[in-house]
């Protein structure tokens, strides 16, 4: 069964890109078009941020190891000074060289300003890109006041947002066992 993880990388726990982030991934989980885990690794990278620059800390390793068992992963970040954050970075600075190779990967930019409305694409996009991650359309973009609405409303902008037909395309049908 195809499992959906999430990771995002705001230094403040809990915080509203988390939040969003999880409501892609139940967006994503509608739009798919075959069966999903329930079940899927969620890291909040203001958990690491503590030992994230720790050579060879464990729990960093431990989050990747997890996320490394997705089919599909949602990678959030605020937009900070136009990119993303230092702490995102650091997080994949982490992991090895094709990390995401064979993985589907949703990326989640927000913002406070629609002038970086292209960041995901620009910035985003290609640093998941050059960890082998595949990309299903384009990156997904919000500016921060659609998260004022519910966890459901937010997941309905982004089922609408989302390009059903290349994620059914890239994420591979699982294989029946009979
Ligand atoms: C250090 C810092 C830098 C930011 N830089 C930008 C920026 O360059 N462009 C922008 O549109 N918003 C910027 N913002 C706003 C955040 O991207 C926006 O408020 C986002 O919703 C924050 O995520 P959160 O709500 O999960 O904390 C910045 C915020 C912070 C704290």
């Amino acid at each position: 069964m195809t499992r959906i993880g999430v990771l995002a990388g705001n230094p403040r726990p809990a915080s509203r890109t988390w939040h969003a982030a999880l409501a892609l991934r139940d967006a994503v989980r509608q739009v798919l078009r075959h069966e999903v885990s329930d079940a899927g690794p969620l890291v909040d990278a203001a958990d690491l941020a503590q030992e994230v620059f720790t050579p060879g800390g464990a729990k960093v390793q431990s989050a990747l190891d997890e996320l490394a068992r997705a089919d599909v992963l949602v990678i959030a970040t605020p937009t900070y000074k136009a990119t993303y954050t230092g702490l995102l970075k650091a997080v994949l600075d982490r992991a090895p060289a094709d990390w995401l190779r064979g993985k589907v990967v949703v990326p989640l930019q927000i913002a406070a300003s629609d002038r970086h409305a292209l960041a995901v694409e620009v910035h985003l996009r290609p640093l998941l890109v050059e960890l082998g991650g595949r990309v299903a359309g384009r990156g997904v973009f919000l500016n921060e006041s659609a998260l004022a609405g519910t966890h459901d409303e937010l997941t309905e902008v982004f089922v609408r947002r989302l390009d059903a037909d290349a994620l059914n395309a890239l994420v591979p049908t699982p294989e029946v066992v009979l």
